[in-house]
């Protein structure tokens, strides 16, 4: 469990580290985002993220319909996934991919603070 744990959370840190770094390389080397090995990487880790998710859920019998902090943190997910799509893939012009680009980071952040704290409104 503990290893679980130590796992997602590692998943958790990387993988924001690296949403956060395709960002910058957006802007600075725009090829350098589509290059199939950053792409392969990140996917691992999100993978790895969503495994182990799912594995402590399985193990901690919480459920996102009861358990109202981890339905939120996963209807954030989605979210932030959307946003991602709309920085990296689907947004035109700077403005659009910057502004979901930030409001993808901020997502994730209300979604660590919920997991923290354990609540789905963690202010
Ligand atoms: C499929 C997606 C995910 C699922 C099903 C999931 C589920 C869980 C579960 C069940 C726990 C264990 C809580 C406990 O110890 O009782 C946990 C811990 C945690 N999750 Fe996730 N998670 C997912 C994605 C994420 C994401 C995207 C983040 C970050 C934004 C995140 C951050 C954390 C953190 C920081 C903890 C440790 C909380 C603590 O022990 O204090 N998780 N997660």
């Amino acid at each position: 469990m503990e290893t679980v744990i130590l796992i997602h959370v590692s998943a958790v840190l990387l993988s924001i580290l690296f949403f956060f770094g395709r960002g910058v390389m957006m802007f600075r080397n725009p090829s350098f985002v589509s290059r199939r090995g950053v792409k392969r990487v990140a996917e691992s880790v999100d993978t790895v993220l969503f495994i182990s998710g799912v594995a402590l859920a399985w193990l901690t019998q919480q459920l996102p319909w009861h358990d109202a902090w981890l339905g939120t943190k996963l209807l954030l997910l989605l979210l932030y996934i959307l946003l991602g799509m709309v920085a990296f893939h689907w947004g035109r012009g700077r403005v659009v991919k910057t502004v979901s680009w930030m409001a993808a980071v901020a997502v994730y952040i209300i979604m660590l603070l919920i997991a923290l704290t354990k609540n789905p409104w963690p202010f």
